[in-house]
Parts: C-alpha cells; structure tokens; sequence
C-alpha cells in the first residue's frame, strides 16, 4: 500500500523503532524490499536517489514500476516512495510524478537559502498529499554523486527548518555514506541528544545506515531516530552474492546464465541484509 512516510515515522517515535529506509536501483532491488516488508510486516519506505531514478530511465517509470508491483504482489504494508537527496527541481519532479515522499537536501546552501527552498517545497509536498523530509549539516562522505563534509548539525537551525512544517529531519551527526573508514569516530550523540530536544516530536532521520554498529543504532533511535537509511549494504551483499554465483561457475552450467537464476542469489542477499536490518531497527510487526 502505497502512503506517505508521516504517519508511519510519528508511530515509530512513539514506539521507539526505527522505519528503513532502503534505497532501489532496479526490478530485484524493489521486489526484494517489498517481499521481505511483507513477510515481516514491516512499514517501509524505498528510497530513490536523482542518480538511481535516472539510471531507471525517470522518476514516472519508477513510480509505474513500484505502484504496480506493489499491486501485483499484494502488498498491504505501508510503502513510502521517497526521494533521497532531492535537489529543488528533483522535489517537483517527483511530485509530478507520482512519489509519496520526497525529501530536499538544502544543507549545501546557506542556512538562510536552505529554510527558503524547504518552504517553498513543504507547502508544494503537502499540497498534494507527500510528506518532505529536510536536511541540516551534513552527512559526510557521497551518496550517488552528492558530496558532504559531514557537518555535525546546529540544533537551533534544526529547530529553525523543523518549524518550517517538515514531516521528519536528517541531521548530520558525525555520520557518513558508504563504508565507514577504520578512523571514523562514531555518531556524535552529545549532538543528537540537543538536536532531539530542540526539535520535540519531529522524528530523526540517520542517514549513512550501513556499518554502524548495533549498539549505536540502538542508542541513535532511543534518542529521537525514527527513520534509518541503508544504501551500500545491500549493494555489498548482492555483489558479494552474485560473485559468489559466477566464481563457482554456476553460470556456466545448464541454464544458469538466465538472468532470473545469475540475479536470484544476489536478490535473495537483498532480502536478507533487509531482514537483518528490520530485526536491528525494531520494526517487525509494526504495520
Ligand atoms: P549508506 O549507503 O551508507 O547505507 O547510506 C544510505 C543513505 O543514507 C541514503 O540516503
């Protein structure tokens, strides 16, 4: 069932889990997600970055495919369809068409520019029924062509964009895309901690989900994290799947070069690294 991501991250604030947020790339990518929220019963929301909507040849194919196969498969959890790191433009062009969720990251621009642009796009989200996430500092490290420092972020310019009317809030917390170098000095929770109470009800977003520890992740969403983004992981998984596949030769024998058997191992990986993190994250049985 295709929703906006309000409702379902205010149910997860208040329940103390956090909703994933798992990015596609193609038809396996999105099956895979939808398949394992339905079996576990858990809301999700598919993220789609301006580089991976258009390496599915546009946002409109994107939300034919996801709408339709939600439909075809019969899925009854709630769905977001929510784009990830959405420039201005992208935001519109999403809403056209046809996402239920888009999020702006304004926070490369002057605070005064960032609260000007969210404005704009919260009244358009709304408007036509998407809920809008925002973003301050900034995540470190690049997400499909989107490059952070990874600022930490100034709770009192959080509490600035979340009175703008956003439905939820990435701050960056010292946390990074992509694998984590063996350096990194884990998530700043001082800042979590006063972003959280600068901003009330509003629930947090973690983005740079992959390789952070269990024990952070717990911390993070007893703090205020009611949404977590996952990216590379299940990129990781499936290339470590589908290599295992060609490096045993199984393409090779009888049919298995038929692209249904080369992608089912790494689809399945998909499923799993998904469940893995819906178990960590607490929201099994939740929609
Ligand atoms: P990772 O690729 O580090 O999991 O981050 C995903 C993300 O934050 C998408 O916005």
């Amino acid at each position: 069932m295709i929703v906006a991501a309000r409702d379902m991250l205010v149910e997860a604030k208040k329940g103390k889990y956090a909703v994933g947020q798992f990015n596609i790339n193609n038809l396996e990518w999105t099956k895979s997600i939808l398949l394992t929220a339905q079996e576990l019963k858990a809301p999700v929301i598919l993220g789609v970055s301006e580089g991976a909507g258009k390496y599915m040849t546009g946002f409109k194919t994107v939300t034919a495919m996801v709408r339709a196969m939600d439909e075809e498969l019969g899925i009854t959890v709630p769905v977001a369809i929510h784009l990830d790191h959405g420039t201005f433009d992208g935001c519109f062009k999403c809403i056209r068409a046809g996402f239920s969720s888009i999020m702006f990251d304004g926070s490369h621009y002057p605070i005064e520019e960032n609260i000007e642009k969210t404005k704009v796009l919260v009244e358009a989200a709304h408007v036509n029924g998407l809920s809008i996430e925002a973003e301050v500092g900034s995540i470190g490290g690049e997400e499909d062509g989107v490059v952070g420092m990874g600022e930490v972020a100034d709770p009192a310019e959080c509490k600035r964009i979340a009175d703008l009317g956003v439905d939820f809030l990435a701050a960056g917390i010292g946390n990074i895309h992509g694998v984590y170098p063996a350096n990194w000095k884990g998530l700043d929770f001082d800042a979590l901690q006063k972003i959280s109470a600068a901003v009330g009800e509003m629930p947090l977003v973690l983005h740079g989900g992959t390789g952070i520890p269990a024990d952070m992740i717990k911390k993070a969403i007893s703090l205020g994290v009611s949404k977590i983004n996952v990216n590379t992981e299940c990129q990781l998984s499936f290339a470590a799947a589908t290599r295992a596949y060609v490096e045993a030769g199984k393409d090779q024998q009888g049919k298995g070069f038929d692209p249904r058997k080369l992608l089912a191992p790494g689809a399945q990986a998909i499923c799993d690294t998904v469940k893995e993190k819906m178990e960590l994250f607490g929201c099994i049985n939740k929609a």
